[in-house]
């Protein structure tokens, strides 16, 4: 008992840190808002119109819907998303419906993993921001 207080004792400020952040529930945030699920879009900036019109914050969690015997989310380099490259992602998702965690501020990029898709405009960049919600 006392070597387990002991052992309680030191850690509690980081418990009541993370009991707080566990008290801020995380935002998940359907990628293309209500309407548009992930697939080749009516037009090409569909998606990015729709990312700047949305705030990310650290700690968001993104959630895709889609086929997923058509389509696949990449998570890729600004230059694997610049060329459409499929071919060496930094993460790959087919399940149908993803959810992915923005881990840090900055840019993501995501293309679609079915060939030819991300060149007819199955692509997303959001920018993430730091500031505390
Ligand atoms: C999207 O862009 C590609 C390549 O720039 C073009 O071939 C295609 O026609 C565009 N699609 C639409 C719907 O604007
Ligand atoms: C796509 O990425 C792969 C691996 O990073 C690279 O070897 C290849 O040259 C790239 N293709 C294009 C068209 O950029």
């Amino acid at each position: 008992m006392a070597f387990g207080l002991r052992i309680l004792a030191p850690s509690l400020p980081l418990m009541l840190a993370l009991c707080i952040s566990l008290s801020q529930a995380k935002i998940e945030i359907l990628v293309g808002g209500k309407q548009i699920v992930w697939e080749i879009p009516p037009s090409n900036n569909t998606l990015n119109l729709w990312a700047e019109r949305t705030r990310f914050k650290v700690g968001d969690v993104l959630v895709w819907k889609y086929d997923l015997n058509a389509e696949s989310v990449l998570q890729v380099t600004e230059k694997g998303y610049d060329r459409c490259n499929t071919s060496n992602p930094i993460k790959q998702h087919k399940d149908g419906f993803t959810k992915m965690e923005l881990e840090h501020s900055g840019p993501f990029s995501f293309i679609s993993g079915t060939q030819g898709h991300c060149e007819k405009g199955l692509k997303l960049i959001v920018v993430v921001h730091s500031e505390a919600r």
